[in-house]
């Protein structure tokens, strides 16, 4: 199958890959020439684990190639995936679709032959009906269908799970579409992977729902992290409690500083406009955006806390700065609104992360950057543990020790044992564990039960 992906981003580049491994001929598409060049040369313009062997091979192959150059792409393709961003707009959170419709108007232009255009790029309901509409309009000579294909990987394991996702979604309302794209994932279906056909609408909405789901999960179990410690519970415990029923599943369930990401605060921002434009209240998902909102600046005064309440002139080390590990993509990271409370009540603020410096220097003023964790919180009053890199997991906490001016730790993932923590001398602040039974709790971070959990299928998929 010919297929012609539009937007070079996460999605696409994946897409792209994935595709052109499974066998099909795949072209990547993008208007920025330096991003296509730089691909061009095996240089990639985002942080994934394995995406960059993943694409040399498949170029070598010759079923993977970039190009500027639309017209030609989508005149030779079978199926052109739309997989261009979908921002939220500043005024209202409503997604942007200016991107999704100026490519739109671009296929219309070259198509030829019976040519299925797919969105994969997070849209929402009824985006399908305006593009086929721009398209009818402008080429009513042609022949095409639209179809919905929601990805639902996520950063950081993006290659894994387009590989070997829980689900596939194909909504198309046109036979000959949902077979084509059927063909497209057959790989997958003959491995056993459920796929799942339906029309157009019903595929644009379960992205959202999906989406919105997990966001809800993890306010929920942020909020029971919060009652943990005013009654002496040990949010981890609970989680796991909760997690073995496999009715609730084990995913999304790490209690944390709160989601961010490109995706959970976007789209469920996004879903409750539609609501609102189609007056059906989802009150569920509104709260969970409020309390999301709220916890990330909340988080600050934790730190406040641990350093005994005096921000002033004092200076913490902040270890993670990206929404997530394995990622360099800073965007609503909840280290933002982090540093910038800490840095509103008096505190200096020094940084760290593997991959996502660059990135994080564009959005932080006044913060002093390290590329190394023990320098960073050399001399510090306070270390933050903001994201659970595995690298920053294994730190040597004795040397840890060692550096920092006063071995306070506040850990928001759970990354170190508490019991290590203290062996060195730190006071911990931690997420949803009252401070006495901090040291009580019987699941430890490294314990065999926990990490036979988060390597279990269930969790994998989270
Ligand atoms: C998310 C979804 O998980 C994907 O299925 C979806 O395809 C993707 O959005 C998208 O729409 O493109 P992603 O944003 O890459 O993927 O990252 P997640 O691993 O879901 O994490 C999102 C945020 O939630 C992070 O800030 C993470 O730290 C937080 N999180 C996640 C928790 O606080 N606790 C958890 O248990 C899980």
């Amino acid at each position: 199958m010919k297929i012609a992906i539009i937007g070079i981003g996460y999605v696409g580049l994946v897409s792209a890959a994935c595709f052109a491994t499974w066998g099909h001929e795949a072209v990547g598409v993008d208007k920025d020439t330096g991003k296509i060049a730089a691909l061009r040369l095996g240089r990639l313009p985002i942080y994934e684990p394995g995406l960059d062997q993943l694409i040399a091979g498949a170029v070598e192959t010759g079923n993977l190639s970039f190009t500027t150059d639309t017209a030609t792409a989508v005149a030779a393709a079978d199926i052109v995936m739309i997989a261009v961003g979908t921002p939220p707009r500043l005024r209202d959170g409503e997604a942007d679709l200016a991107f999704v419709y100026a490519a739109a108007k671009e296929i219309a232009a070259s198509i030829t032959g019976l040519t299925v255009v797919v969105t994969k790029s997070t849209v929402p309901v009824g985006t399908g009906d305006e593009i086929e509409r721009i398209i009818g309009r402008a080429r009513p000579d042609a022949r095409f269908a639209v179809a919905s294909n929601p990805e639902f990987l996520r950063e950081g394991c993006a290659v894994a799970d387009f590989q070997k996702p829980d689900r596939v979604v194909l909504g198309a309302d046109d036979r000959r579409a949902q077979e084509l794209l059927q063909a497209v994932y057959e790989p997958l279906r003959r491995v056993g992977v459920p796929i799942v056909t339906t029309r157009r609408r019903t595929a644009e909405l379960i992205k959202y729902a999906a989406n919105a789901f997990l966001a809800v999960k993890i306010s929920y179990i942020n909020e029971m992290a919060d009652l943990c410690e005013s009654v002496g519970a040990d949010v981890r415990e609970v989680a796991l409690g909760m997690g073995l029923d496999h009715r609730i599943g084990a995913g999304c369930l790490n209690a944390g500083p709160g989601y961010g990401g490109s995706c959970f605060p976007k789209d469920t921002l996004a879903l409750l406009r539609t609501s609102q434009d189609h007056g059906v209240p989802l009150r569920i998902i509104q709260e969970s955006i409020v309390a999301n909102d709220a916890r990330k600046r909340r988080m600050a005064l934790k730190v406040i806390d641990a350093l005994g309440g005096d921000a002033d002139g004092r200076s913490v080390a902040i270890l993670g700065l990206t929404f997530k590990p394995e990622t360099d993509d800073m965007r609503e990271a909840p280290s933002i609104p982090l540093i910038e409370a800490l840095q509103r009540a008096g505190l200096k603020i020094r940084a760290h992360d593997p991959q996502g410096m660059e990135n994080a220097r564009a959005l932080l003023d006044d913060v002093e950057f390290f590329d190394d964790a023990y320098e960073c919180a050399s001399g510090a009053d306070g270390v933050v543990l903001m994201t659970d890199w595995a690298c920053l997991k294994s730190l040597d906490l004795e040397r840890l020790s060692r550096v920092v001016r006063k071995p306070t730790l506040i850990d928001f993932r759970h990354a170190f044992d508490p019991a290590e923590v203290r062996k060195h001398g730190f006071a911990l602040t931690s997420i949803g564990v009252a401070p006495d039974t901090q040291i009580k709790t019987t699941i430890r971070p490294h314990s065999p039960v926990l990490h036979a959990l988060r390597h279990s299928p269930v969790m994998e998929s989270n």
